[in-house]
Protein backbone atom coordinates (compact mmCIF):
# COMPACT_ATOMS: atom_id res chain seq x y z
CA UNK A 1 0.00 0.00 0.00
CA UNK A 2 1.12 3.94 -1.02
CA UNK A 3 2.63 5.70 2.14
CA UNK A 4 -0.70 7.75 2.31
CA UNK A 5 -4.08 6.72 1.60
CA UNK A 6 -7.73 7.36 2.32
CA UNK A 7 -9.42 5.34 4.86
CA UNK A 8 -11.64 3.99 2.45
CA UNK A 9 -8.85 2.75 0.18
CA UNK A 10 -7.35 1.26 3.56
CA UNK A 11 -10.22 -0.15 4.80
CA UNK A 12 -11.01 -1.53 0.25
CA UNK A 13 -7.34 -2.94 0.98
CA UNK A 14 -7.73 -4.58 4.51
CA UNK A 15 -11.10 -6.28 3.28
CA UNK A 16 -10.94 -7.25 -0.17
CA UNK A 17 -7.02 -7.42 -1.62
CA UNK A 18 -6.84 -10.47 -3.70
CA UNK A 19 -3.88 -12.31 -1.48
CA UNK A 20 -4.05 -10.60 2.25
CA UNK A 21 -7.97 -9.16 2.29
CA UNK A 22 -10.11 -10.25 5.47
CA UNK A 23 -12.93 -11.77 3.14
CA UNK A 24 -10.63 -12.60 -0.25
CA UNK A 25 -8.75 -14.92 2.03
CA UNK A 26 -8.28 -14.79 5.86
CA UNK A 27 -12.36 -14.89 6.87
CA UNK A 28 -12.39 -18.18 8.90
CA UNK A 29 -16.14 -17.97 8.88
CA UNK A 30 -19.20 -16.52 10.06
CA UNK A 31 -21.75 -17.73 13.30
CA UNK A 32 -20.91 -18.66 16.55
CA UNK A 33 -17.71 -20.24 15.60
CA UNK A 34 -16.60 -17.96 13.26
CA UNK A 35 -15.06 -14.32 13.39
CA UNK A 36 -18.84 -12.72 13.71
CA UNK A 37 -22.63 -13.76 13.83
CA UNK A 38 -25.09 -12.30 12.05
CA UNK A 39 -28.84 -13.03 12.65
CA UNK A 40 -29.07 -15.22 9.70
CA UNK A 41 -26.50 -17.58 11.29
CA UNK A 42 -28.30 -17.54 14.54
CA UNK A 43 -32.31 -17.79 13.92
CA UNK A 44 -34.59 -19.06 11.50
CA UNK A 45 -37.06 -15.53 11.92
CA UNK A 46 -35.07 -13.62 9.33
CA UNK A 47 -35.44 -16.37 6.50
CA UNK A 48 -38.64 -16.85 7.47
CA UNK A 49 -40.05 -13.30 6.56
CA UNK A 50 -37.90 -13.13 3.63
CA UNK A 51 -39.62 -15.99 2.16
CA UNK A 52 -42.51 -14.30 2.63
CA UNK A 53 -41.78 -11.25 1.13
CA UNK A 54 -40.65 -13.49 -1.92
CA UNK A 55 -43.96 -15.24 -1.71
CA UNK A 56 -45.68 -12.12 -1.32
CA UNK A 57 -44.48 -10.42 -3.48
CA UNK A 58 -44.56 -13.28 -6.60
CA UNK A 59 -41.10 -13.10 -7.33
CA UNK A 60 -39.48 -15.77 -9.70
CA UNK A 61 -35.92 -15.03 -10.09
CA UNK A 62 -34.16 -13.81 -6.64
CA UNK A 63 -30.26 -12.58 -6.62
CA UNK A 64 -29.07 -12.46 -3.22
CA UNK A 65 -25.57 -10.29 -2.86
CA UNK A 66 -23.54 -11.60 -0.42
CA UNK A 67 -24.39 -14.75 1.41
CA UNK A 68 -22.33 -15.45 3.68
CA UNK A 69 -21.88 -18.81 4.79
CA UNK A 70 -24.83 -19.82 2.87
CA UNK A 71 -27.04 -19.94 6.06
CA UNK A 72 -29.54 -17.41 4.64
CA UNK A 73 -30.18 -18.71 1.25
CA UNK A 74 -30.44 -22.20 2.83
CA UNK A 75 -32.98 -21.23 5.07
CA UNK A 76 -35.12 -19.68 2.82
CA UNK A 77 -35.45 -22.11 0.02
CA UNK A 78 -36.21 -24.28 3.06
CA UNK A 79 -39.03 -21.84 4.14
CA UNK A 80 -40.28 -21.66 0.63
CA UNK A 81 -41.15 -24.94 0.04
CA UNK A 82 -42.24 -26.92 -2.69
CA UNK A 83 -42.72 -23.57 -4.50
CA UNK A 84 -38.47 -23.30 -4.85
CA UNK A 85 -38.63 -26.27 -7.14
CA UNK A 86 -40.90 -24.80 -9.84
CA UNK A 87 -41.22 -21.46 -9.46
CA UNK A 88 -38.51 -19.85 -7.81
CA UNK A 89 -34.60 -19.68 -9.15
CA UNK A 90 -32.19 -18.74 -6.58
CA UNK A 91 -28.72 -16.94 -7.77
CA UNK A 92 -26.26 -15.51 -5.31
CA UNK A 93 -23.63 -12.96 -6.02
CA UNK A 94 -20.61 -13.37 -4.16
CA UNK A 95 -16.83 -12.15 -4.15
CA UNK A 96 -15.16 -13.47 -1.50
CA UNK A 97 -13.82 -17.25 -2.67
CA UNK A 98 -13.84 -18.80 0.89
CA UNK A 99 -17.52 -17.98 1.70
CA UNK A 100 -18.45 -19.24 -1.63
CA UNK A 101 -17.03 -22.35 -0.78
CA UNK A 102 -19.01 -22.51 2.38
CA UNK A 103 -22.26 -21.50 0.50
CA UNK A 104 -21.24 -24.47 -2.56
CA UNK A 105 -21.22 -27.20 0.68
CA UNK A 106 -23.79 -26.02 2.67
CA UNK A 107 -26.09 -25.37 -0.59
CA UNK A 108 -25.40 -28.69 -2.71
CA UNK A 109 -28.57 -30.10 -4.57
CA UNK A 110 -30.57 -26.56 -4.28
CA UNK A 111 -30.13 -25.73 -7.78
CA UNK A 112 -28.77 -22.35 -6.78
CA UNK A 113 -26.22 -20.77 -9.46
CA UNK A 114 -23.53 -17.80 -8.73
CA UNK A 115 -22.47 -15.29 -10.31
CA UNK A 116 -19.52 -12.84 -10.45
CA UNK A 117 -21.45 -9.48 -9.96
CA UNK A 118 -25.12 -8.10 -9.76
CA UNK A 119 -24.15 -7.14 -13.66
CA UNK A 120 -23.99 -10.76 -14.81
CA UNK A 121 -26.97 -12.15 -12.60
CA UNK A 122 -29.19 -9.53 -14.24
CA UNK A 123 -27.79 -10.37 -18.07
CA UNK A 124 -28.47 -13.82 -17.67
CA UNK A 125 -32.52 -13.07 -16.20
CA UNK A 126 -32.88 -10.06 -18.68
CA UNK A 127 -32.83 -7.97 -16.37
CA UNK A 128 -35.72 -8.86 -14.54
CA UNK A 129 -35.43 -10.07 -11.02
CA UNK A 130 -35.36 -9.26 -7.18
CA UNK A 131 -32.48 -8.52 -5.27
CA UNK A 132 -32.02 -8.57 -1.61
CA UNK A 133 -28.80 -8.55 0.55
CA UNK A 134 -28.45 -9.17 4.57
CA UNK A 135 -25.47 -7.26 5.61
CA UNK A 136 -24.04 -5.86 2.80
CA UNK A 137 -23.60 -2.51 2.62
CA UNK A 138 -22.00 -2.49 5.84
CA UNK A 139 -19.36 -4.50 4.02
CA UNK A 140 -18.49 -1.89 1.53
CA UNK A 141 -15.08 0.62 1.96
CA UNK A 142 -16.28 3.56 3.38
CA UNK A 143 -15.12 7.15 3.01
CA UNK A 144 -14.68 8.69 6.85
CA UNK A 145 -14.88 12.70 7.23
CA UNK A 146 -14.28 14.84 10.13
CA UNK A 147 -15.82 18.17 10.43
CA UNK A 148 -13.18 20.71 11.99
CA UNK A 149 -13.23 24.29 12.72
CA UNK A 150 -12.61 25.07 8.66
CA UNK A 151 -15.22 22.58 7.71
CA UNK A 152 -15.39 18.74 6.85
CA UNK A 153 -11.77 16.93 6.17
CA UNK A 154 -11.47 13.37 4.96
CA UNK A 155 -9.47 11.15 7.13
CA UNK A 156 -6.51 9.41 5.81
CA UNK A 157 -3.77 6.65 6.72
CA UNK A 158 -0.27 6.90 6.64
CA UNK A 159 1.93 3.99 7.60
CA UNK A 160 5.44 4.73 8.75
CA UNK A 161 7.15 1.65 9.89
CA UNK A 162 4.78 -0.69 9.79
CA UNK A 163 2.32 1.49 12.38
CA UNK A 164 -0.24 3.50 10.84
CA UNK A 165 -1.70 6.57 11.62
CA UNK A 166 -4.34 8.88 11.02
CA UNK A 167 -4.32 12.34 9.52
CA UNK A 168 -7.04 14.96 7.97
CA UNK A 169 -6.89 16.08 4.45
CA UNK A 170 -9.00 18.47 2.68
CA UNK A 171 -11.21 16.88 0.27
CA UNK A 172 -14.42 17.10 -2.05
CA UNK A 173 -17.76 16.12 -0.59
CA UNK A 174 -19.55 12.97 -1.66
CA UNK A 175 -23.26 13.23 -2.69
CA UNK A 176 -24.58 12.41 0.47
CA UNK A 177 -27.40 13.38 2.54
CA UNK A 178 -24.64 13.44 5.74
CA UNK A 179 -23.46 16.36 4.71
CA UNK A 180 -27.18 18.32 5.12
CA UNK A 181 -26.86 18.47 8.47
CA UNK A 182 -24.79 20.41 11.26
CA UNK A 183 -22.65 18.43 13.29
CA UNK A 184 -20.29 19.73 16.01
CA UNK A 185 -16.49 20.36 15.41
CA UNK A 186 -14.40 16.75 16.47
CA UNK A 187 -17.66 14.60 14.95
CA UNK A 188 -16.92 12.08 12.43
CA UNK A 189 -19.36 10.51 10.16
CA UNK A 190 -18.98 7.65 7.52
CA UNK A 191 -20.18 7.54 3.78
CA UNK A 192 -20.73 4.45 1.90
CA UNK A 193 -19.69 6.02 -1.47
CA UNK A 194 -18.02 2.95 -3.17
CA UNK A 195 -22.05 1.14 -2.53
CA UNK A 196 -23.14 4.13 -4.64
CA UNK A 197 -20.77 3.14 -7.53
CA UNK A 198 -21.67 -0.14 -6.70
CA UNK A 199 -25.34 0.23 -7.44
CA UNK A 200 -24.67 2.82 -10.53
CA UNK A 201 -22.66 0.00 -12.00
CA UNK A 202 -25.51 -2.25 -12.13
CA UNK A 203 -28.27 -0.03 -12.50
CA UNK A 204 -28.66 0.23 -16.33
CA UNK A 205 -29.11 -4.11 -16.46
CA UNK A 206 -31.74 -3.96 -13.97
CA UNK A 207 -34.99 -3.86 -15.47
CA UNK A 208 -37.97 -4.85 -13.30
CA UNK A 209 -38.45 -5.94 -9.60
CA UNK A 210 -37.59 -5.17 -6.20
CA UNK A 211 -34.57 -4.96 -3.91
CA UNK A 212 -34.40 -5.28 -0.49
CA UNK A 213 -31.62 -4.09 1.39
CA UNK A 214 -31.94 -5.22 5.21
CA UNK A 215 -28.50 -3.76 7.57
CA UNK A 216 -27.66 -2.44 10.71
CA UNK A 217 -27.87 1.46 10.69
CA UNK A 218 -30.93 4.77 10.70
CA UNK A 219 -31.62 6.95 8.99
CA UNK A 220 -29.82 10.64 9.08
CA UNK A 221 -29.70 12.79 11.51
CA UNK A 222 -30.73 10.10 13.99
CA UNK A 223 -27.82 7.74 12.87
CA UNK A 224 -25.80 10.26 14.91
CA UNK A 225 -27.66 11.05 17.65
CA UNK A 226 -25.35 8.93 20.00
CA UNK A 227 -22.33 8.61 18.10
CA UNK A 228 -20.47 12.00 17.48
CA UNK A 229 -17.66 10.42 16.57
CA UNK A 230 -19.16 8.19 13.93
CA UNK A 231 -19.95 4.25 14.01
CA UNK A 232 -16.68 3.01 12.59
CA UNK A 233 -15.28 -0.39 14.28
CA UNK A 234 -13.63 -3.60 14.05
CA UNK A 235 -14.79 -7.28 15.09
CA UNK A 236 -11.97 -9.69 15.74
CA UNK A 237 -13.17 -13.19 17.32
CA UNK A 238 -16.89 -11.71 18.10
CA UNK A 239 -14.59 -8.51 20.06
CA UNK A 240 -15.74 -4.84 19.07
CA UNK A 241 -12.40 -2.74 18.40
CA UNK A 242 -12.86 1.19 17.60
CA UNK A 243 -10.44 4.08 17.56
CA UNK A 244 -7.17 3.29 16.42
CA UNK A 245 -6.85 -0.21 16.88
CA UNK A 246 -9.50 -0.71 13.73
CA UNK A 247 -6.18 0.23 11.92
CA UNK A 248 -3.88 -2.51 13.52
CA UNK A 249 -3.16 -5.67 11.39
CA UNK A 250 -5.09 -4.75 8.60
CA UNK A 251 -6.74 -8.15 6.73
CA UNK A 252 -7.24 -9.71 9.93
CA UNK A 253 -10.12 -8.69 10.91
CA UNK A 254 -13.33 -7.09 9.60
CA UNK A 255 -14.05 -3.69 9.13
CA UNK A 256 -17.83 -2.10 9.42
CA UNK A 257 -19.81 1.17 9.80
CA UNK A 258 -23.52 1.43 10.15
CA UNK A 259 -25.93 1.99 6.87
CA UNK A 260 -27.17 5.50 6.14
CA UNK A 261 -30.70 4.32 4.58
CA UNK A 262 -31.78 7.92 3.88
CA UNK A 263 -28.74 7.71 1.80
CA UNK A 264 -29.75 3.97 0.28
CA UNK A 265 -33.21 6.41 -0.45
CA UNK A 266 -31.39 9.18 -2.39
CA UNK A 267 -29.15 7.05 -4.21
CA UNK A 268 -31.82 4.51 -5.79
CA UNK A 269 -33.96 8.03 -6.14
CA UNK A 270 -31.28 9.22 -8.69
CA UNK A 271 -31.18 6.01 -10.73
CA UNK A 272 -35.16 6.08 -11.30
CA UNK A 273 -35.88 3.95 -8.40
CA UNK A 274 -39.14 3.86 -6.64
CA UNK A 275 -38.82 3.26 -2.50
CA UNK A 276 -42.14 0.91 -1.45
CA UNK A 277 -41.43 0.78 1.55
CA UNK A 278 -38.98 1.55 4.60
CA UNK A 279 -38.52 0.68 8.73
CA UNK A 280 -36.90 -1.17 11.17
CA UNK A 281 -36.39 -5.00 11.23
CA UNK A 282 -39.09 -5.48 13.52
CA UNK A 283 -42.01 -3.63 11.26
CA UNK A 284 -40.35 -5.68 8.11
CA UNK A 285 -41.49 -8.57 10.11
CA UNK A 286 -44.81 -7.03 11.45
CA UNK A 287 -45.33 -6.73 7.65
CA UNK A 288 -44.53 -9.90 6.26
CA UNK A 289 -45.13 -12.79 9.11
CA UNK A 290 -47.17 -10.84 11.24
CA UNK A 291 -48.37 -13.93 13.12
CA UNK A 292 -44.74 -14.43 14.57
CA UNK A 293 -43.29 -13.54 17.58
CA UNK A 294 -39.52 -11.91 17.20
CA UNK A 295 -38.03 -14.38 19.36
CA UNK A 296 -36.69 -13.03 22.65
CA UNK A 297 -32.92 -11.92 22.75
CA UNK A 298 -33.33 -10.39 18.99
CA UNK A 299 -35.67 -7.39 20.15
CA UNK A 300 -32.95 -4.44 20.34
CA UNK A 301 -31.67 -6.11 16.88
CA UNK A 302 -34.97 -5.77 15.31
CA UNK A 303 -35.04 -1.96 16.04
CA UNK A 304 -31.20 -1.62 15.08
CA UNK A 305 -31.71 -2.79 12.11
CA UNK A 306 -33.67 -1.50 9.20
CA UNK A 307 -35.07 -2.05 6.05
CA UNK A 308 -35.40 -0.41 2.80
CA UNK A 309 -37.76 -2.08 -0.33
CA UNK A 310 -37.25 -0.27 -3.81
CA UNK A 311 -38.37 -0.94 -7.28
CA UNK A 312 -36.18 -0.91 -10.31
CA UNK A 313 -37.02 2.33 -12.91
CA UNK A 314 -39.83 1.12 -15.18
C1 LIG B 1 -21.37 -9.37 6.79
S1 LIG B 1 -21.42 -10.61 5.61
C2 LIG B 1 -23.15 -10.99 5.59
C3 LIG B 1 -23.42 -12.43 5.22
C4 LIG B 1 -24.85 -12.91 5.08
N1 LIG B 1 -25.65 -12.04 4.24
C5 LIG B 1 -25.53 -13.11 6.41
O1 LIG B 1 -26.52 -12.45 6.68
O2 LIG B 1 -25.06 -13.96 7.18
C6 LIG B 1 -21.16 -9.73 4.08
C7 LIG B 1 -21.19 -10.59 2.85
O3 LIG B 1 -21.12 -9.76 1.68
C8 LIG B 1 -20.11 -10.26 0.80
N2 LIG B 1 -19.69 -9.15 -0.06
C9 LIG B 1 -19.02 -8.04 0.28
N3 LIG B 1 -18.89 -7.21 -0.79
C10 LIG B 1 -19.52 -7.81 -1.81
C11 LIG B 1 -19.75 -7.47 -3.18
N4 LIG B 1 -19.29 -6.32 -3.71
N5 LIG B 1 -20.44 -8.32 -3.96
C12 LIG B 1 -20.92 -9.49 -3.44
N6 LIG B 1 -20.73 -9.88 -2.16
C13 LIG B 1 -20.04 -9.06 -1.36
C14 LIG B 1 -19.09 -10.83 1.75
O4 LIG B 1 -18.17 -11.69 1.14
C15 LIG B 1 -20.04 -11.57 2.71
O5 LIG B 1 -20.53 -12.76 2.16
Amino acid sequence: MDDLVSFERFMREALYHPEKGYYAQRIRGIGRRGDFSTWATLDGSLARAVAAWIRGRGIRNVIEVGAGDGSLARAVLSNLGWRRWWNVRYHIVEVSAPLREAQNKVLKGYGVEWHESPEQALQKLNGQASIFSNELPDAFPCRVFEKSASGWMEVYVSANKGVSQECLQSCILPDSTVFEYEFRSGSRVEVHESYKQWLDAFAPEWRSGEMLTIDYGDTIPRLYHRRPTGTLRAYLAHQVLTGMEILDSPGTRDLTADVNFSDLEKWGGELGWQTLDQGTLREFFQHWTPQFLIPAGFQDAAVAFRFIEQRAAS
